[in-house]
C-alpha cells in the first residue's frame, strides 16, 4: 500500500474543489459599515490614519448609505463628530435633537428607509470636551451611574432620530439595562440594543481617535476590559443578555478571536465582531508599501471572524468587500 494513506491535499487541488469544501463563507448580509458624520463641513474630510475612510458631510453620508445598501450590506453604524466648540463636560450634542449624530440618523433613514439597519454609537466620548466615555465626578473619575443617566437620554434622542439599533459602547456597568428601560418608557420597545459585550482597552483604537477628533488625554483602562482577561468577557455576556441585549459584540476583532469564539459558543443572541480602525490601518499601510496583498488580506481577516463564530462583522471595508463578494458570485 502506498504511503501516505490519507491525503488531505486532494481537497485542495482546484479552485472549484476548494470552493466546494469551504466551511465558512462571507455574504454581503454579514457586513455592517461603520461611518463618521461631521458637523460643519460641506465636503467629506479624509482621515489620515485611515486611508479611504472619511468624515462624511451629511450629504456624502446619504450617498455612502445608498451605496452600502446597493452593495447588499446589512447595516450602517453611525458615529457623530460635532463642532469642537459644542463639546462640553456632559456631552450636550449627544442629546440635542439637532446634534450631528441625530441629524445623520435622520438623513440616512430618509434616504434608505428600512433598506439598511441603521445603528448608532451610544457613547459620550465623541461629544465630551474631556473625551471620556462618561461624565466625570469631582475627582475626575468616570462616574458610572451619572453616566447611565446621560446614556438614557441619548438613547431616546437616537431612537427619536430613527435608529433601529443602538450600540452602547462606553463599558459602563448596567448600560444595557438602563438604556432598555429608558427606551421602553419612551415608547421605543422596538429599538434594539447591540451590546458592546467584550470591549478591550486596545492600542488599536488609535486611528478612531483621529476619526472622531477625540479630545481624550489619558486612557480608558478603568472602564474598558484588560487585554489579559478572558473570563470577564463571559461575565459581561451574561449581564448584557440578562439586561436585554438583542445582539452582542466583541471588539477589537483579530487580536480577540479567542474571545469571539468563547462568546459565540455561549451566546443565545446573534454575535458581531468589530474590525476596528487600527486593524484597518495596519492592512492599508502594509498594502501601500507592497508588503501584503490588500484584497486577500481583507478577505482573510473577514473570513476569520465568521470562522470564529461571528454572524455579523463591522468593517470599514463593508461596501467595497460586499461588491467584491457579489462580483465573485457572478
Ligand atoms: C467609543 C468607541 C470607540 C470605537 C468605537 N466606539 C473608541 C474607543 O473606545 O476608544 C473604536 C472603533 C474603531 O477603532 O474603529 N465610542
Amino acid at each position: 500500500m502506498s504511503f501516505p494513506q490519507v491525503r488531505p491535499r486532494r481537497l485542495r487541488t482546484t479552485p472549484a474543489m476548494r470552493r466546494m469544501v469551504a466551511e465558512h463563507r462571507l455574504h454581503p448580509a454579514n457586513l455592517i459599515l461603520p461611518a463618521f458624520v461631521r458637523e460643519d463641513v460641506d465636503e467629506p474630510v479624509p482621515i489620515g490614519s485611515m486611508p479611504g475612510v472619511v468624515q462624511h458631510s451629511v450629504d456624502s453620508l446619504r450617498k455612502a448609505a445608498v451605496e452600502a445598501a446597493d452593495a447588499g450590506v446589512s447595516g450602517i453604524m453611525l458615529f457623530g463628530v460635532p463642532e469642537e466648540a459644542k463639546k462640553d463636560a456632559v456631552g450636550s450634542p449627544g442629546t440635542d435633537p439637532d446634534g450631528i449624530l441625530q441629524r445623520g440618523l435622520r438623513a440616512v433613514r430618509e434616504e434608505v428607509g428600512d433598506a439598511l439597519v441603521v445603528m448608532s454609537d451610544l457613547c459620550l466620548d465623541e461629544v465630551t470636551d474631556h473625551g471620556h466615555c462618561g461624565v466625570l465626578d469631582e475627582a475626575g473619575r468616570v462616574d458610572n451611574d451619572a453616566t447611565l443617566e446621560r446614556y438614557a437620554e441619548m438613547a431616546v434622542a437616537q431612537a427619536e432620530a430613527g435608529a433601529h439599533v443602538l450600540g452602547p459602547s462606553g463599558m459602563m456597568d448596567g448600560q444595557v439595562g438602563h438604556a432598555r428601560r429608558a427606551l421602553d418608557a419612551a415608547g421605543h420597545q422596538d429599538v434594539a440594543l447591540m451590546a458592546y459585550t467584550a470591549k478591550y482597552a486596545s492600542a488599536f483604537y488609535g486611528p478612531f481617535r483621529e476619526a472622531v477628533n477625540s479630545s481624550l488625554k489619558g486612557d480608558r483602562k478603568t472602564y474598558q476590559q484588560d487585554p489579559p482577561n478572558a473570563r470577564e468577557a463571559l461575565r459581561e455576556l451574561e449581564l448584557d443578555v440578562a439586561e436585554g441585549a438583542d445582539l452582542v459584540m466583541v471588539k477589537p476583532g483579530l487580536p480577540y478571536l479567542d474571545i469571539l469564539r468563547a462568546v459565540a459558543d455561549a451566546s443565545p443572541v446573534p454575535v458581531a465582531a468589530y474590525q476596528i480602525s487600527g486593524e484597518y490601518a495596519m492592512v492599508e499601510a502594509a498594502a501601500e508599501r507592497g508588503w501584503i496583498d490588500r484584497e486577500r488580506a481583507i478577505d482573510e481577516t473577514l473570513t476569520a471572524f465568521v470562522r470564529a463564530g461571528a454572524g455579523l462583522v463591522l468593517t470599514y471595508w463593508a461596501t467595497e468587500h460586499a461588491r467584491r463578494l457579489r462580483a465573485a458570485a457572478g
